[in-house]
């Protein structure tokens, strides 16, 4: 299911990504910022468990969070989004996918993966900016469902129809999260009118 956020300031973020005069330094802190605020909004399911704790002043009924968050940022661009979620989640374990796209044939090629051993019991955030033909995120979680995970979110920031499409065909049981739906693919498979290429624009490697 595709869950597209909105709020005020997601919208205002996302534009200062899109702008091309946005440079490396605040691009890479606007992006975690942003990733950020999308999992303030995503984890507003997650299960709690009732407690009671000690106060200075006395005991207290309150709750706590009943799962594990992994979080699994698809490489590079992926990289850019962790902090700011285990800012908010510092006890989320981090695994990692290494994938890049061929520029010609635009499929993903594999090159590493590492993941902690609570995949199964865990909630699993795969994080990737860019949700272009889906090809890189499909195989992503495919990877992961094949390492034991069974409850996955997908959380970009900018996603294409087709890249949407996608997922929802080949991975119907996991949920979707975008800041932003854009318009179309180019012919290189760039998200139009997206971003960039958020890899090179976070890492300055253009
Ligand atoms: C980008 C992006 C996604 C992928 C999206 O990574 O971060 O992983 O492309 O495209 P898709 O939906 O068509 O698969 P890229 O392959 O450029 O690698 P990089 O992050 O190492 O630059
Ligand atoms: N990867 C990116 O970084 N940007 C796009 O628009 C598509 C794929």
């Amino acid at each position: 299911m595709l869950n597209v956020l909105k709020h005020p300031l997601l919208t205002h973020k996302l534009a200062i990504l899109r702008r091309k005069e946005t440079g490396t330094k605040d691009f890479r802190e606007t992006l975690e910022e942003i990733a950020g605020l999308m999992a303030y909004e995503i984890t507003r399911d997650l299960p709690v468990k009732n407690i009671t704790i000690e106060t200075p002043l006395g005991k207290c009924k309150t709750q706590e969070l009943a799962i594990d968050v992994v979080l699994v940022p698809v490489l590079r661009a992926g990289l850019g989004m962790v902090d700011g979620i285990s800012n908010l989640i510092p006890t989320a374990r981090v695994g990692h996918i290494g994938m890049y796209r061929d520029h010609v044939t635009l499929v993903p090629m594999t090159y590493y993966s590492k993941f902690p051993d609570n995949l199964p019991d865990a909630i699993v955030m795969v994080l990737d900016p860019m949700l272009a033909t889906g090809g890189s995120s499909t195989a992503a979680i495919q990877i992961l469902k094949d390492h034991g995970a069974k409850s996955i979110k997908l959380v970009c920031v900018v996603g294409a129809p087709e890249g949407v499409n996608r997922i929802m065909k080949d991975h119907p049981d996991v949920q979707i999260y975008l800041a932003g739906l854009d318009d179309k693919l180019n012919d290189n498979g760039y998200i139009v009118p997206g971003l960039g290429d958020a890899g090179d624009r976070i890492f300055g490697t253009k």
